[in-house]
This record gives C-alpha cells, sequence and structure tokens, in this order.
C-alpha cells in the first residue's frame, strides 16, 4: 500500500541521494535563521532559502516551510491541506502541481536537495508515475473494485 500519491515524476532534474523523513524536513522551517529553508513538493525537497522573506516565519507562506503540502498548493486550504497526498485531485489541478513543480525547478536561487521517504516507497513499486496519474484521470475502475479502502487514504 502506498502512503501518498504522487502527482508526476521527477523530470530530467538531478536530485541529490539525500532521504528526508517529514519529521527531519520540519527542522527546515525557517526559525532558526542559521539553518537553510526547505520545502517539500511532490515529494521533493527544494532548498528555498533564497526565498525565505515569503517562507519564513511573518512570511506571507510560512505555512510552506519544513513541509510537503503539495495538496495545499491546489487547494488553497492552508489549514487542513498542508500534506503530500494528491488523491482525488482531477487531470486539470495536476497539471496545476506540475506548473509549481516547474516554477520551484527553474527558479534561479531554488534548488533540489533531496527526496521525501516516501517517494522512494512509492517509486519502489510504481516507476512510472505519469502513468499511474495519466491512468487515474481516465476514469479509475481500480478503486471501486477494491473491498476495502483504508479510512486514511482520502
Ligand atoms: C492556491 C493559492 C495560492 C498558492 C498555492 C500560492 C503560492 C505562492 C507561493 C508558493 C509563493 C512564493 C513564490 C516564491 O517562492 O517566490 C507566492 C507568492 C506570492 N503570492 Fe501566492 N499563492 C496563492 C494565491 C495567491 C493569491 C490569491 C494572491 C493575491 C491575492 C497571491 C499573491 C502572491 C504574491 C503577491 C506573492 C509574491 C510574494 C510577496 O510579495 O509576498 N497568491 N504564492
Amino acid at each position: 500500500m502506498r502512503p501518498y500519491a504522487l502527482a508526476f515524476g521527477a523530470g530530467n532534474i538531478p536530485t541529490p541521494d539525500r532521504i528526508f523523513t517529514a519529521e527531519e524536513l520540519l527542522k527546515y522551517d525557517g526559525r532558526d535563521p542559521d539553518t537553510p529553508v526547505y520545502i517539500g513538493f511532490n515529494g521533493f525537497v527544494y532548498d528555498v532559502s533564497a526565498g525565505r522573506q515569503f517562507y519564513g516565519p511573518g512570511g506571507g507562506y510560512a505555512f510552506f516551510a519544513g513541509k510537503d503540502a503539495t495538496r495545499a498548493y491546489i487547494t488553497g486550504n492552508f489549514a487542513e491541506d498542508l500534506v503530500p497526498n494528491v488523491d482525488g485531485l482531477r487531470e486539470n489541478q495536476l497539471k496545476e502541481l506540475k506548473t509549481w513543480q516547474d516554477f520551484y525547478d527553474s527558479h534561479a536561487d531554488y534548488f533540489r536537495v533531496g527526496n521525501m521517504d516516501y517517494k522512494i516507497l512509492e517509486s519502489d513499486t510504481k516507476p512510472e508515475s505519469e502513468e499511474a496519474a495519466a491512468d487515474n484521470a481516465e476514469g479509475e475502475p481500480e478503486m471501486s473494485t477494491k473491498e476495502t479502502k483504508p479510512k486514511s487514504e482520502l
């Protein structure tokens, strides 16, 4: 069982091997001025220290720091959706997420520093997450045929 759905794949951006747990990522929430600010997005971890004014304490987007809040980038629910789980989002919403990933990947002063641990779990079983997202958009009969669905999944 996978803990989270990933929206899409890595692209051709090299990503350092470092693996972060959610707990570890929290250390980079910007509260310590001597520690870089990291965010998780779609299972990748980015150094966004150059945007400390947005992501650091008092910044308009401080809630994104130190966690993977991919879902909230779509829903705008910065109270309840600061989680990486993108289950149930529509194809056009996943495309919008891709635009955010492109934003972080192409930003001159932000860079990838590693991967979230659940991303590795996912890629162990499903290396082609783009295809998984595309399949899902086509009607996902898979879910309705399941006998039980863990409550934690949505
Ligand atoms: C789902 C809704 C939204 C999300 C996920 C979002 C996300 C973000 C993120 C991540 C940044 C930082 C970009 C960086 O690293 O340079 C940013 C910046 C910014 N956003 Fe949003 N945003 C949303 C809605 C809005 C809305 C509705 C407004 C205006 C009414 C807005 C105004 C701004 C402004 C002005 C900045 C530039 C930073 C600043 O000067 O404080 N955003 N946004």
